[in-house]
C-alpha cells in the first residue's frame, strides 16, 4: 500500500519568532473546566496533556477572563489578577513537556454578550441583543482606555506565565468585534465611524502590549470577517479590517464569524456550522482566498469545519492558509493529529451536531456522541462478560 504523505500538514511553520512543528492547531475551545473563581484544576491541565500527547502543534487556550467586569463564569479560568497565574504557570508547563508544543492564551471581554450577574454587559453602543434581549450600556472613551489596559496586563500576565503568544478574541459578538461591527458600534467618537475607528481599540491593544513585553511575544487575533447577521459586519469590510491589523503589526489572524444573534437568524449559523456532507467542510476557505493577498507575511490561521487531512493539506499546499485549526474534532479526538501523522488518513470522527456546544449552556463542555458510544461499549463488554460465566 502507498502511503500518502501530508508533507505540508506535518512540516513546521512560524507565528513571529516561535516555530510550530506542524500546521494543525487547536482553535479556542471554552472547556468550563476552572475552579471557582477562574483557577486553573487538574482537570484542566489534564485535558491540555491530552491535545499535547496527541500531536497538536499549537494549542489555543479556551477564551481567559481579563477583566472582572466580563467574564464568562466562575469556572471559565482568568488572567485578570496576578492570583490566577500559579495555575496557569503549571498547565503551561504540562504542555510544554510534550515534544515541542506550543500554546496561545486566548484573552477575551464578553462585552454585548456578557452575563455576569453583578455587572450588566457593555459595548461600544447601547444596541438590543435580540439573543440575550438585553441592551448593553455604552462604554465611555475613558472605560474604553481602561479595557486595553486590562488587555496589556492580561497579556503580561500570560507572558509571565510563559505561554508562546496571546491571540485576541476578536470575534463571535465579544467585546472586540462589537467595536469593529458597523451593527454593534454606532460611536462618534474615534472610537467609532470609519472602519479605521472601529480598529482603533485593536490597534491601542497591539501598540501597548507591545510596548510593554518587547518585540519576542506574538500577539495574534480571532477576527471577526463576518457577522452573519443582516446589516453586520461583511466580508468586504472584513477585509479592510484584516488590512489594519497586519498594518499594525499582529502576527497571525484566525478569521472568524458569527455572533450570538446568528443562532437566532440563521439555520446553519457561524461560527459553528453543522457539517452535513464534505460540501458543508472548510466553510471560511473561500473567504481566506480573498484574505490572503492582503495579509503579506502575516500567517492565516483557517478554522472552520476542517475535518478531512487530504483537504487540509491541499489548502496548505495551495497557500490558501498557513495552519489549519479545529475545534470540535479535537473534543472527540484530542489525539487527531497522531493518527494522521501515522497515517490513518480517515476523516476527523466529529459529526459536527453541536453536542458540545450543547453542553457549554449547563456546565463543563464534551462530545455527548462519543460519551453514548462509550457508555454502549462499556455496556457490550459488561454483557459479554456476563455470557462467558
Ligand atoms: C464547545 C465550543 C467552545 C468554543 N469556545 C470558543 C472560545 O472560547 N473562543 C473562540 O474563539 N471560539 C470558540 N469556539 C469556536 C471554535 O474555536 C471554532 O471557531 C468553531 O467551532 C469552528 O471550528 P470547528 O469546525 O473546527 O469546530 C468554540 C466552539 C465550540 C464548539
Amino acid at each position: 500500500m502507498v502511503k500518502i504523505e501530508l508533507k505540508h500538514l506535518f512540516s513546521p511553520g512560524k507565528i513571529g519568532n516561535i516555530r510550530i512543528k506542524n500546521r494543525i492547531v487547536r482553535s479556542a475551545t471554552y472547556e468550563r473546566k476552572a475552579i471557582k473563581y477562574g483557577i486553573v484544576s487538574e482537570k484542566l491541565i489534564k485535558l491540555y496533556r491530552e491535545l499535547a500527547e496527541g500531536g497538536t502543534g499549537l494549542i489555543i487556550s479556551g477564551a481567559i477572563g481579563m477583566d472582572p467586569k466580563a467574564t464568562g463564569g466562575p469556572d471559565q479560568p482568568y488572567l485578570y489578577d496576578d492570583s490566577h497565574m500559579e495555575g496557569q504557570k503549571k498547565l503551561v508547563k504540562e504542555v510544554h513537556k510534550y515534544s515541542e508544543t506550543k500554546i496561545a492564551a486566548q484573552l477575551v471581554h464578553t462585552g454585548r454578550q456578557g452575563t455576569h450577574p453583578k455587572y450588566p454587559s457593555v459595548a461600544p453602543s447601547p444596541i438590543e441583543d435580540k439573543y440575550t434581549k438585553q441592551i448593553p450600556r455604552e462604554l465611555t472613551t475613558k472605560e474604553i482606555e481602561g479595557i486595553v489596559k486590562n488587555f496589556v496586563s492580561a497579556s503580561r500576565r500570560a507572558y509571565e506565565c510563559e505561554y508562546d503568544m496571546v491571540q485576541m478574541h476578536g470575534a463571535h459578538g465579544y467585546l472586540l468585534s462589537n467595536f469593529i461591527s458597523p451593527y454593534t458600534n454606532i460611536r462618534n467618537d474615534e472610537y467609532g465611524g470609519s472602519i479605521q475607528n472601529r480598529a482603533k481599540i485593536l490597534v491601542d491593544i497591539y501598540n501597548q502590549t507591545r510596548d510593554e513585553i518587547g518585540k519576542n511575544f506574538p500577539i495574534t487575533i480571532k477576527l471577526q470577517i463576518d457577522d452573519d447577521v443582516p446589516g453586520g459586519l461583511n466580508l468586504e469590510e472584513g477585509i479592510e479590517t484584516a488590512k489594519i491589523i497586519v498594518e499594525t503589526g499582529y502576527d497571525a489572524i484566525e478569521p472568524s464569524g458569527g455572533i450570538g444573534e446568528s443562532i437566532i437568524l440563521n439555520k446553519n449559523p457561524l461560527p459553528s456550522r453543522f457539517i452535513k456532507s464534505p460540501e458543508d467542510e472548510n466553510y471560511f476557505l473561500e473567504s481566506a482566498k480573498k484574505l490572503k493577498p492582503v495579509m503579506k507575511d502575516c500567517p492565516l490561521i483557517l478554522v472552520g469545519g476542517i475535518r478531512n487531512p487530504l483537504s487540509a493539506e491541499k489548502i496548505l499546499q495551495e497557500k490558501s492558509a498557513d495552519f489549519i485549526s479545529m475545534s470540535r474534532p479535537l473534543i472527540y479526538e484530542p489525539d487527531l493529529p497522531n493518527r494522521w501523522e501515522n497515517g490513518d488518513l480517515s476523516p476527523a470522527k466529529c459529526v459536527s451536531c453541536n453536542s458540545c456546544f450543547m453542553t457549554m449552556m449547563t456546565g463543563e463542555v464534551y462530545c455527548v456522541v462519543k460519551k453514548k458510544l462509550e457508555k454502549k461499549r462499556l455496556k457490550e463488554e459488561k454483557r459479554n462478560f456476563n455470557v462467558k460465566l
